[in-house]
């Protein structure tokens, strides 16, 4: 079908669209209405953690949609309680509420914080967050997240989110006060333009928020479920958080998200938590498909594997263009530019011919790739080759 023909007009704007509509994929490519293939490095959002139609998947939601689509949320049902047991199994958390979005398992977590202080901490309810953090796009998680300008956009706020600075112990430690109940951050700041938490900074946090009775709260929906090289990024640190949120990967492209936490902190009574599709079996069915296949024997050492690739061959670019290196963990990294060329090379490199490849600039000074954690090294070759034809271009 011709672009023209399709009914866009009738979406709301929210945002720039190109002039094309993506019919189907495969993998790592991506094919327009007009049968041009994009090598898809952005997945998503990093949401496609197997890529496109992964076989598993279609396996998973073809034979759930012929057995069970909704019960209700006010019953068990078999995908449900096999996905929290897998998610238990290997993670160090005890109890696991399936949402629909990374914003809604955001609001979850901050809910549930929230109630614990109300309920052992004499009604300590500020969360503290991180400037250039981002947990979604509800009031409360875009009140949570430290994304310039969004604390004008719809104000007021909700309040109860002071910020501190990330990787910096004595920015949080003066932000505590008695209304203090948690601190809650992404391990990897991912739409902050792919900042890595050190190792260092978790540990110091954890011990300060054992030290003053708060929860430590990770928004794992962008740097979870195998895109930092370890099934959860905060493994990396070798810490327990006492609540983690999921989303984006956890899907693998359709609509599942969670919130996990220690037994103790599980304190919601009836009625307290819930939503219409919460847990709902053709979702959680997909969900178990893509966390087993992530927990495979050998799938995250081959993940390590090809982000450590992947990190080279950035590093080797950077040093040939004269760019500012690279950063990130597994296969969520970012090609540092040093000057404000990421949008211009995004443009490029999706409307070359024949093929294009889909990157995104998180930041103007920066490239961040995403791609499907079962991406091939040829196919990272190829979309180093198709970056710097863009980059000759420029
Ligand atoms: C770290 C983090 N938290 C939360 C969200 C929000 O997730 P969703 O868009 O599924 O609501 C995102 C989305 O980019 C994210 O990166």
């Amino acid at each position: 079908m011709n672009f023209n023909e399709y009914p866009i007009d009738s979406l709301m704007y929210i945002t720039n669209r190109p002039d094309v509509v993506f019919t189907h994929g495969k993998g790592s490519w991506i094919y327009d209405n007009n049968g041009k293939r994009y090598l898809d490095f952005i997945q998503g959002w990093a949401v496609n953690s197997l890529g496109h139609c992964n076989d598993g998947m279609i396996e998973a939601l073809n034979s759930q949609a012929k057995l069970l689509i909704n019960p209700s949320p006010a019953f068990y049902n078999e995908p449900m309680a096999k996905l929290a047991g897998l998610l238990t199994q290997h993670s160090c958390f005890d109890k696991v509420f399936f949402a629909n979005s990374g914003a809604e398992a955001n609001e979850g977590a901050i809910k549930l914080a929230r109630k614990w202080g109300k309920k052992f901490k004499d009604g300590a309810f500020e969360i503290i967050t991180f400037d250039h953090s981002f947990h979604g796009r509800t009031i409360a998680t875009m009140s949570a997240s430290g994304k310039p300008g969004w604390d004008t956009i719809y104000a007021p706020q909700v309040p109860g989110f002071p910020k501190a600075d990330l990787n910096d112990i004595a920015s949080v430690e003066k932000l505590i006060s008695a209304k203090t109940v948690a601190v809650m951050l992404e391990p990897i700041q991912g739409e902050g333009g792919v900042i890595p938490a050190t190792r260092e900074f978790m540990q110091q946090l954890r011990e300060l928020t054992k030290k003053h009775n708060l929860l430590l709260i990770v928004d794992e929906v962008q740097s979870g479920c195998g895109r930092a090289g370890a099934l959860f990024a905060h493994q990396l640190s070798g810490i327990e958080p006492d609540i983690m949120t999921l989303g984006k990967g956890i899907g693998g492209g359709v609509p599942l998200a969670a919130l996990l936490s220690k037994a103790e902190i599980a304190v919601f009574e009836a009625g307290d938590q819930g939503g219409t599709y919460n847990g709902n079996p053709l979702m959680t069915a997909v969900g178990y498909s893509v966390i087993s296949q992530l927990t495979a024997p050998g799938f995250l050492e081959g993940v390590q594997a090809r982000g450590e690739y992947l990190r080279a061959k950035l590093l080797e670019l950077s040093e040939e263009r004269g760019f500012k290196g690279e950063r990130g963990e597994g296969l969520l990294r970012a090609l540092l530019l040093g000057k404000d060329i990421g949008n211009q090379i995004v443009e490029k490199a999706r409307d070359m011919q024949p093929d294009g490849v889909l990157l995104n600039a998180a930041r103007p000074n920066l490239l961040r790739f995403m791609p499907a954690l079962n991406v091939t090294t040829e196919e990272i070759d190829q979309m180093l080759a198709m970056l710097r034809s863009v980059l000759d271009s420029l």
